[in-house]
């Protein structure tokens, strides 16, 4: 497996969600309780009945974090500071079961063959190397352990729709990602699978979601009978792929290292483990980098 990247490498440019209101103007009051629904359902249906150690990536504010109840411990990651932040204040330290780190999905700081189990919801949308960030939550993971990932998807019935009637340039059938705008991508289910597979990750569940994202059905008919449907939709997954998120469950494959018991972060400059616990911060014993820990939240941001 190819290694993670170094700091002389030019890192992708990461979406900057600092300051950002996001859960507030996009969720709260966004008119999405819809998606947020479906998105539940596909979690609750994909997510396995117990386990030990889940990491969120891009957890942004939370609001997918109480989902994973059935998690002794939940790791948040984000690359903002300030959705860690809200997260915070929304979830707390779940007496202790809530783990706040800022990084970057790029440039994971934790040893391999960690986590039983990680999710990556509405964030791969922002990554412009998708493939490299695949490989290095793979990294993290250990043989069997469970991924869901969630992405958006290009091929999806609007954009067939809307290029057929040439209201749209760009091909949903193609296998390169389309930036519909800066650092927001869409994928083709395809390119996810290979993407996947290169990864030695194998998919075992697909689950297509939000099939009526379509503000006029939405401003029709109530949410419940919305959200009815689209979760009978979510099942014919396995066979196509028409709505605007996929929700995919995969299996890390074997063989591949599994963390000691005690190892936890990695350096992400250098990537030893040797790091030494200070008050507010963790050194690196091997290239003398110093990580602050504040009010709770690692940070093991490299840029
Ligand atoms: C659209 S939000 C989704 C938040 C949450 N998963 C949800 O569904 O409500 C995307 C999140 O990904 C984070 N993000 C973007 N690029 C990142 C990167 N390179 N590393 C870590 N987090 C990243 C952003 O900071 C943001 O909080």
């Amino acid at each position: 497996m190819r290694l993670g990247w170094k700091l002389t490498d030019r890192p992708p440019p990461i979406c900057d969600y600092e300051g950002s209101d996001y859960q507030e103007t996009f969720w709260d009051a966004g008119g999405r309780a819809y998606e947020d629904r479906c998105e539940e359902i596909a979690l609750r249906r994909l997510l396995p009945t117990a386990g030990e150690l889940l990491l969120e990536i891009g957890a942004g504010a939370g609001r997918n974090t109480p989902r994973y109840k059935n998690y002794r411990r939940v790791v948040l990651l984000d690359y903002s500071r300030t959705q860690l932040q809200r997260a915070q204040e929304r979830l707390g330290s779940g007496n202790g079961r809530y783990i706040y780190v800022a990084a970057d999905v790029y440039a994971l700081p934790f040893v391999v063959g960690l986590f039983d189990a990680a999710t990556m919801i509405r964030t791969l949308h922002h990554m412009a190397d998708a493939p490299r960030a695949l490989q290095q939550v793979r990294q993290v993971l250990r043989p069997g352990a469970v991924f869901i990932l969630e992405y958006a998807n290009k091929r999806n019935l609007k954009a067939i729709i809307r290029y057929w009637l040439r209201r749209q340039a760009w091909s949903p059938f193609s296998l390169a990602p389309v930036e519909f705008a800066r650092l927001n991508f869409d994928f083709h289910p395809r390119a996810i699978r290979r993407w996947l597979q290169d990864n030695r990750f194998a998919a075992q569940r697909t689950l297509t979601v939000s099939h009526l994202r379509v503000s006029i059905l939405k401003r029709a008919l109530p949410t419940g009978v919305l959200v009815g449907i689209d979760s009978l939709a979510q099942l014919t997954g396995d066979w196509w792929q028409l709505s605007p998120s996929v929700f995919v469950r995969a299996e890390a494959l074997g063989p591949s290292p599994i963390a000691s018991p005690g190892e936890f972060f990695r350096c992400p400059a250098c990537q030893q483990a040797r790091l030494v616990e200070h008050p507010g911060s963790l050194t690196c014993s091997a290239c003398s980098r110093e990580w602050p820990v504040e009010a709770g939240i690692y940070d093991f941001r490299v840029r």
